[in-house]
């Protein structure tokens, strides 16, 4: 199994080009479902998650072409198995968003029930809810989501929390929906509006995606469509955050940086210096960082995804942060992993309070989950001597090409079996 080891104490220093956002791509790729037409993307990460989700709509009888840079077609002329099977869907909860368009499309989908994951339970009741609101008959049985519908119907579906993937997987149906649809309590993810905007290339009427109420018009069906998937803000916020703890100055092209504004105010916050423009991003750290305090909520509030990198960077800041996590019960295991580095971390709750120490050190520690590996990388960066990550499997689902990536801005990591 492979592992990274990294060699910390070296500034980040350089450019390097953003990839597109693994958690627009995969909705998107789910929205090739929808049509008999091709759906063309570009800017897609070429990841685990990716090629699982390929393999899944593949297994459903999707052609996936895939090309070198980022390319994919899809085209789903006809839909010969509307299964997820449990196989695939433990692997990645995201294929749960195929439901959605399966149910529209076909009038019937059998999908795995997702289960827990290492960072808590993660139910997927609001998106059956909503689905039945819209006339689907939905049974548990032996595992898998039973879902039958003749045509869904558009209805008025007020979620009791904010969900991405619930919000996408409602939005993928009701494009295709009898009437009109208002979902309320949406996510405001930039990822939401992403999909939204290739569902409208693709003939669909959404409006206000990227509000709290989203409306959305059927129509009997959609067209193929070419579209780029949007940049991927954490992995943005990685790279910064990284820039941070370790010091030095890079640039980050292919960015949005419109679509993480709360992640660059912590970072001024830490002390480092940052200019934007369209598309790119520039980070200057001098000097041990500021320990900053961090409260993730849903966007535009600072994302749960980006919690562990900035534990890491609090655990060699100056001062004391309060790092509270109000998405996922259950995100806090790369603490442990952090306090094997020489972090002074000590969790309340759902809170974590982090000394900051002057200096961690190398260590053997083992990634839980895909953001944990990403914090405990950056903590890798800054810690004396070695440090070697296992279970990097975890990274490799959400990041592509990380440790390339940071070897062109100089930290010394190299990827070991
Ligand atoms: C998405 C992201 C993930 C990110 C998360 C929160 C993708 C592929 N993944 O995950 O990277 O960490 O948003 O920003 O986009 N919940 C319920 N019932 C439901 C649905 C959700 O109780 O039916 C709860 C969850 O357990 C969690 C909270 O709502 O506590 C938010 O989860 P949700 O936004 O759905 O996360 P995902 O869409 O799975």
């Amino acid at each position: 199994m492979d592992k990274l080891l990294i060699t910390g104490g070296r500034p980040l220093e350089g450019e390097v080009r953003v990839s597109g956002a693994k958690n627009a791509a995969l909705p998107i790729m789910c929205a090739a479902l929808l049509t008999a037409r091709p759906l063309q993307l570009t800017n897609v990460p070429m990841l685990m998650d990716v090629r699982t989700m390929a393999k899944l709509l593949a297994q459903m009888g999707v052609e996936v072409g895939e090309h070198s840079g980022g390319r994919i077609e899809l085209r789903a002329r006809a839909v010969t198995n509307p299964e997820a099977s449990y196989e695939l869907v433990k692997t990645m909860r995201a294929s749960v968003l195929v439901l959605g368009p399966l149910l529209a499309r076909c009038g019937q989908a059998r999908v795995s029930l997702p289960g827990g994951c290492a960072i808590g339970a993660r139910p997927v009741d609001q998106h059956l809810k909503g689905l039945q609101a819209m006339g689907a008959t939905i049974a548990i049985e032996h595992g898998y989501m039973h879902a039958h519908a003749s045509r869904l119907r558009g209805a008025r579906i007020a979620m009791d929390l904010v969900t991405v993937t619930g919000t996408e997987n409602l939005m993928m149906a009701a494009v295709l929906a009898e009437g009109t649809t208002v979902l309320e309590n949406a996510a405001r993810e930039p990822e939401v509006v992403d999909l939204a905007q290739c569902l409208v290339a693709m003939g669909a009427r959404i409006e206000s995606a990227g509000s709290e109420v989203i409306r959305i018009e059927g129509v009997r069906t959609l067209e193929g469509a070419a579209y780029g998937v949007m940049p991927d803000r954490i992995e943005t916020g990685t790279f910064l955050a990284a820039a941070a703890a370790a010091g030095g100055r890079i640039r980050l092209t292919g960015a949005a940086p419109t679509a993480l504004l709360a992640t660059l105010d912590k970072l001024r916050e830490a002390g480092a210096r940052i200019k934007t423009g369209d598309s790119w991003i520039e980070i200057e750290m001098s000097g041990r960082p500021v320990a900053v305090s961090v409260r993730t909520a849903p966007y535009p509030d600072f994302a749960t995804d980006m919690q562990a990198q900035f534990m890491a960077l609090a655990a060699v800041g100056s001062g004391t942060a309060q790092i509270t996590e109000t998405i996922f019960e259950n995100r806090f295991m790369h603490a442990l992993e952090l306090q094997r580095l020489g972090a002074d971390i000590s969790i309340h709750g759902n809170t974590a309070v982090v000394k900051g120490v002057e200096r961690l050190q190398g260590a053997k520690v083992m990634a839980t989950d895909l953001r944990a590996s990403a914090g405990l990388a950056i903590a890798g960066l800054v810690a004396k001597g070695q440090t070697l990550i296992d279970r990097i499997y975890h990274l490799d689902r959400g990041y592509e090409a990380l440790e390339k990536k940071l070897g062109a801005l100089g930290a010394r990591i190299e990827r070991v079996n």
